[in-house]
């Protein structure tokens, strides 16, 4: 059995050249809040798991077969950006949870992607730029992931430049500034030699994928699916369009004054909904209700002039008070977001039409200051306090 093991792994992950590259590396500092690791004993499968998660990964908590609200419906759920091959399982999400949270997956175990990502922030991060595992900042914002799986054209990363979910998922690890296991520090395949001698990943690998390989692909597959389960539905929003959600009528009654928001909360609800020629100023023609993902032909908004990189949008639901906004988190209130599509979106060749007016010129609303603080307001009904707290996406490591 033991010797089956060390095959495949070798097999899969090249073992002898990641072994010269761990050799390299600092000696890692001592775990933080964490037990140290027992002798591993084959004879019990689950105990590592046991000693280090708060989960049992032969009964885990729900992700496939969560209920929706009933306007993600069919045709909503064709915006999905979820593969045949890599549909969310109970067991795989939280396989995706432990890797999401554990700091062992960067370089000197300080950094996990839910440092950046954190869950009582929208699954993003309260500064501009996050510091990585050596204390050095980047120069992006941290997404939020929030309704990540209705982005239809499912490229990640503010430029877009991951063409999936997936392809993402490893790339954090692999930043120098990140997680640091960048070419220096022996790439992937030092991580995954790693995680062989770490004693539950072996055990949680098995119960998902049927043997214990431990393999990038796979690393990649389970994180998506943890991420893609991260759907807000549950919002004052949310609960309001519940009751006037209508399938017969073409805009699904979107247009309708949502029960339960205030009559501010409903008059910047009008402007975010209504087009330019109907009330509104397009907002949600890019930022699309109920998922509020962007809609995937957006082009940018006009951040800066002459601007040529086409940005794209995390959703706008549980985005919170304070967080730092677009893709170098210049604005940290919506009252600047408002100020800004209102008076402040310029010209360049990545411009969206939407943002301009039929001469080419970016759109002026010019709000009163009455309609600015409505539509204010509404954005505020889009937070989702129940994803705050979801255990589901909680730390699973015992303190
Ligand atoms: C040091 C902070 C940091 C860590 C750690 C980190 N991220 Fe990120 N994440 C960011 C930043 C910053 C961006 C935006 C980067 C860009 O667009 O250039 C981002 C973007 C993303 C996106 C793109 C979202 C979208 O809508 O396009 C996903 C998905 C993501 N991260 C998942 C992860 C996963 C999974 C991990 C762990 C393996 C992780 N992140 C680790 C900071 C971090
Ligand atoms: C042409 C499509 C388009 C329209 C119309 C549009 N946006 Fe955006 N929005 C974007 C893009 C693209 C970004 C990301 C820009 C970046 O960071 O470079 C964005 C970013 C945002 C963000 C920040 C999201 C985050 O996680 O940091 C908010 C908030 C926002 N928009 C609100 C609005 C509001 C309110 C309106 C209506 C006044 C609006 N948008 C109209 C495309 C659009």
């Amino acid at each position: 059995m033991k010797s089956w093991f060390v095959r495949l792994m070798i097999a899969s992950t090249g073992a002898v050249a990641g072994h010269a590259a761990l050799a390299a590396l600092p000696p890692p500092p001592k775990p933080i809040g964490i037990k140290p690791a027992p002798a591993p004993a084959p004879a019990a499968p689950l105990s590592a798991i046991a000693q280090y998660l708060n989960i049992d990964i032969n009964a885990p908590a729900r992700y496939a077969s969560v209920t929706l609200p009933a306007y993600y419906d069919a045709q909503l759920l064709r915006s999905d950006n979820t593969p045949p091959n890599n549909r969310i399982t109970d067991k795989g999400a939280t396989l995706g949870r432990v890797l999401f949270w554990d700091k062992r997956l960067s370089v000197n175990d300080t950094v996990a992607c839910a440092t950046c990502h954190q869950p009582a922030n929208g699954f993003s991060a309260t500064t501009q730029f996050s510091k990585g595992y050596s204390g050095v900042s980047g120069t992006a914002h941290a997404m939020g992931l929030a309704n990540i799986a209705f982005y239809r054209d499912g490229r990640m990363f503010w430029d877009r430049r991951a063409a999936s979910v997936e392809a993402q998922a490893t790339q954090p690890i692999q930043n120098t500034i990140e997680m640091g296991y960048d070419a220096s520090n022996g790439g992937i395949n030092a991580l995954l030699v790693k995680m062989q001698g770490l004693p539950y990943y072996p055990e949680l690998f098995k119960a998902v994928y049927g043997d214990a390989a431990i393999t990038e692909q796979r690393i990649q597959l389970a994180l998506a699916q943890f991420e893609r389960s991260m759907i807000s539905a549950n919002s004052r929003w949310d609960q309001g369009y519940a009751k006037t959600y209508n399938a017969g009528l073409a805009d699904k009654g979107l247009s309708l004054d949502v029960p339960g928001l205030t009559a501010q909360e409903n008059t910047g609800r009008r402007l975010f909904m209504g087009g330019p020629n109907n009330g509104g100023i397009g907002c949600a023609g890019c930022h699309q209700p109920p998922t509020f993902a962007l809609s995937p032909n957006s082009l940018s908004n006009g951040l800066d002039a002459g601007e040529t990189r086409v940005f794209k949008s995390p959703s706008l639901k549980s985005l919170s008070p304070g967080q730092p906004m677009m893709h170098d988190g210049r604005f940290t209130t919506f009252e600047q977001v408002v100020s800004f599509y209102n008076l402040g979106v310029k010209n360049g060749p990545a411009l969206d039409n939407r943002l301009k007016t039929q001469r080419g010129d970016p759109r002026v609303p010019n709000l009163s200051r009455t309609d600015q603080a409505a539509l204010v307001a509404f954005l505020k009904t889009l937070d989702d306090p129940t994803l705050r707290i979801d255990t589901r996406f909680g730390n699973p490591f015992k303190q």
